[in-house]
């Protein structure tokens, strides 16, 4: 078992892996290719990987702060040879500077930490700020999903999302009892497992910007 040293500094290592922002800004299509969908916060990376073997025809960039959890999707990218994926360091709240307006085809938070206190409203990933850089990043049609196990963060997410021109395209409390599971959405993050094991309800969000 390698310790979190040990991991953070293999991460850079894996040719999958970008440790920090590579300046790609406007240059993803080219260095990467076309349909693009990042995925944020992505702990471990099973689902980007799972994404990305299921969806071999697209293009996908795992995206979290922690190098050690990176580690372990980068590592198993390379053993499997995915080669349709990337895993990129960096905080989220710089995702303007990473692409370009327009740039991105589609989005997943995957379990987003709730940041329940009031007074950490701000870091919540669909907060205004966030839905703001999303609406520039994306193209147009292009949809953002979000798949939680609390129940405060999704009804937060409906009301921040009322105040926005956005359209809804589907939302449940209840993913796996809903009519709006399918090939993509059923694709099981490492936090979801756990919960979903605990009995907990994956809740599901998926809507587009109205540009
Ligand atoms: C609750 S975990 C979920 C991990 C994974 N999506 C899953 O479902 O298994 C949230 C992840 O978001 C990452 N994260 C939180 N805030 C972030 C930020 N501002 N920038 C980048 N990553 C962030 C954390 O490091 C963590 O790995």
């Amino acid at each position: 078992m390698k310790s979190k040293t040990e991991k953070k500094n293999k991460f850079p290592t894996y040719p999958c892996s970008l440790a920090n922002n590579p300046h790609w800004k406007g240059e993803w299509a080219t260095r990467l290719g076309t349909p693009l969908i990042v995925e944020l916060g992505c702990g471990k990376g099973s689902f980007t990987l799972t994404y990305a073997q299921t969806f071999p025809d697209r293009f996908i960039v795992g995206i979290d702060v922690k190098s050690d959890r990176l580690y372990a999707g980068a590592k198993r990218a390379t053993e499997w040879n995915i080669n349709n994926v990337r895993f990129l360091r960096t905080d989220i709240f710089i995702l303007t500077e990473i692409f370009n307006n327009n740039e991105v085809d589609g989005m997943w938070l995957t379990f987003p930490d709730p940041y329940p206190k009031k007074k950490h409203i701000r870091r919540r990933l669909t907060s205004p700020y966030y839905l703001e850089q999303y609406s520039k990043i994306l193209k147009p049609q292009a949809t953002v999903q979000l798949k939680t196990d609390s129940r405060s963060l999704y009804e937060y997410t409906l009301e921040m999302l009322a105040l926005q021109p956005v359209e809804i395209l589907a939302y449940t409390p209840n993913l796996y009892q809903s009519p709006y599971l399918n090939e993509e959405n059923s694709i099981l993050t490492d936090y979801e497992t756990k919960f979903l094991a605990q009995g907990l309800n994956t809740h599901y969000i998926r809507f587009r910007f109205q540009n």
